[in-house]
């Protein structure tokens, strides 16, 4: 049976009020949070760093002290050295977009090195062909539904086969993969993205635009079962 993880974005949060939000949405049922990071050049949008990674750690964790992975997607060229300043700060993945980095298998090994998983994410118009030589080494595959830079987008349909083409590939490769999906999604569309085999799921304006997180989350896991 899928293990389905539900992945608030903290960029639809209230920013004045970030750590009681993060520890609010945990308390609501995520299973990750999703830390959207845009430098305005490879996305026009500017959100926060390392630091505020690293302020934000000690909130990461449920009532009971489990602490709640910290998945960083990046949106930012270059690449590495912000990858392990993020890792320093508490990431425990760290995604980037492969068109964002000369060298993609050396940013995938420095991740891993430095201690965290390593994930690629493919942009609406990217192809998945990167993937015939590194699909080994990597732990998450994040398809956008949207394009990156913003929330509050439309879900964009053709992420459905890209997400099928990507299942395949992890199918035949045979590895533990987590499929992941980024933009547009709500309760009302989740079962149809999770049907085209994703298993991991960002949600930010869904989540943080509604007044009871509890109530979305519950949604979601609902359409999901
Ligand atoms: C967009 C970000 C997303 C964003 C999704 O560049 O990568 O994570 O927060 O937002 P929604 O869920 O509102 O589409
Ligand atoms: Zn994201």
């Amino acid at each position: 049976m899928t293990m389905y993880r539900i992945a608030p974005s903290i960029l639809s949060a209230d920013f004045a009020r970030l750590g009681e939000e993060v520890r609010n949405v945990i308390a609501a049922g995520a299973d990750w949070i999703h830390f959207d990071v845009m430098d305005n050049h490879y996305v026009p949008n500017l959100t926060f760093g390392p630091m505020v990674c690293q302020a934000l750690k000690p909130h990461a964790k449920k009532a009971d002290g489990t602490a709640v992975p910290i998945d960083v997607h990046l949106m930012i060229q270059p690449v590495d050295a912000l990858a392990g300043a993020f890792i320093d700060a508490g990431a425990d993945l760290v995604s980037f977009h492969p068109d964002a980095s000369t060298h993609v298998h050396r940013s995938i090994q420095a991740i891993k090195a430095k201690g965290a998983q390593a994930g690629l994410v493919f942009n609406p118009a990217t192809p998945l062909d990167v993937l015939d030589w590194v699909i080994d080494d990597i732990d998450l595959i994040l398809i956008m539904s949207v394009n990156p830079g913003f929330g509050g987008q439309g879900f964009i349909d053709s992420a459905l086969r890209k997400i099928e083409a990507a299942r395949q590939r992890i199918n035949a490769c045979g590895k533990d993969i987590r499929l992941e999906v980024d933009g547009g999604i709500k309760a009302d569309n989740i079962r149809r993205v999770a049907d085209a085999g994703a298993d991991t799921f960002v949600a930010g304006s869904a989540i943080f635009g509604k007044p009871d997180y509890r109530a979305v989350i519950d949604q979601m896991r609902t359409a999901l079962a």
